[in-house]
């Protein structure tokens, strides 16, 4: 059965596709039939992985009951458009509307390691049906003032999925992301999620390079598209082998880490 984790912030643009797109490749390097899911109408993880936006079926058809979900796997993701979101409205007036993408993966379930699933930028029922399709949820979270009330309104929304439709959820951790460490501002913030959060902060932080963007927009995980750069998700990719317990994967991961560690390349 694969391990499903959610990734989401409390807000845009704090680098969840990016890290979706990342992640996905560095558990894929080490071992691990990843599948990752579109669930954001922008559909910029979809591009992220060169789905061209005519691409069909999408998310929006699964959830509309129209297409099975591994029918609609390209490229390893099941992509999303802006078909989305009139997917997300539809649901809205149904019942058991919380849970449809976790009875959808049900059977990808069976057929994968680990799925991912990229949020979308509100808290509203596309986020809620993947926290409840998720065994767990890893927060995006950017530099910048108020960063810990944004990582508390999210994990309580992640609370409230547990408490009411998905006892199993739990906290994977807590990532700083796009974060410059030589900046007085970036270390505050981390200071201030470590006192609130401890050990639910990853030590990775991701510093931001104008790679990421280029990357995406030529359709290509960052290891392929400027492998040294990789070097940060390659770090992040052990945190969560180590926390989710998969030692096989784990060494595989670390030697990803050893190549691009600065020195060696
Ligand atoms: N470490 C980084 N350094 C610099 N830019 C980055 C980094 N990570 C992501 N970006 C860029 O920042 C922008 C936002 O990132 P991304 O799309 O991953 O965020 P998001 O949280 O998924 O946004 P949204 O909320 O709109 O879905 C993108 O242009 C992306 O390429
Ligand atoms: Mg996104």
């Amino acid at each position: 059965m694969a391990i499903t984790i959610a990734i989401l912030s409390q807000k845009g643009g704090t680098g969840k596709t990016t890290l979706t797109r990342s992640l996905a490749d560095g558990l894929t390097r080490a071992g691990l039939n990843t599948l990752a899911i579109d669930s954001d109408p922008q559909g910029n993880l979809s591009e992220y992985f060169g789905v061209p936006a005519e691409a069909y079926p999408t998310l929006g058809e699964v959830l509309a009951g129209r297409e099975k979900a591994m029918d609609s796997i390209h490229n390893a993701v099941i992509p999303a458009n802006l078909g989305l979101a009139e997917a997300e409205l539809m649901l809205a007036g149904k019942i058991g509307r919380e849970l449809t993408l976790r009875s959808a993966l049900r059977d990808p379930k069976r057929h994968y390691d680990v799925i991912l699933i990229d949020c979308p930028p509100t808290l509203g029922l596309l986020t809620v049906n993947a926290l409840v399709a998720a065994d767990r949820a890893i927060l995006s979270t950017e530099a910048e003032h108020f960063s810990e009330q944004g990582a508390e309104q999210a994990i309580e929304v992640i609370g409230l999925a547990k408490e009411n439709l998905n006892p199993d959820l739990e906290l994977l951790g807590i990532m700083l992301n796009i974060a410059d460490m030589r900046t007085r501002h970036a270390q505050t913030t981390l200071e201030m999620l470590r006192d609130e959060f401890g050990d639910l902060v990853f030590d990775t932080v991701i510093r931001p390079s104008i790679v990421y963007p280029e990357s995406a927009r030529a359709g290509k995980p960052i290891y392929e598209y400027r492998k040294p750069k990789a070097i940060d998700y390659a770090r992040l990719t052990v945190e969560v082998l180590e926390r989710l317990g998969l030692d096989g994967p784990l060494e595989s991961a670390k030697e990803t880490v050893s190549e691009l560690e600065p020195g060696k390349r």
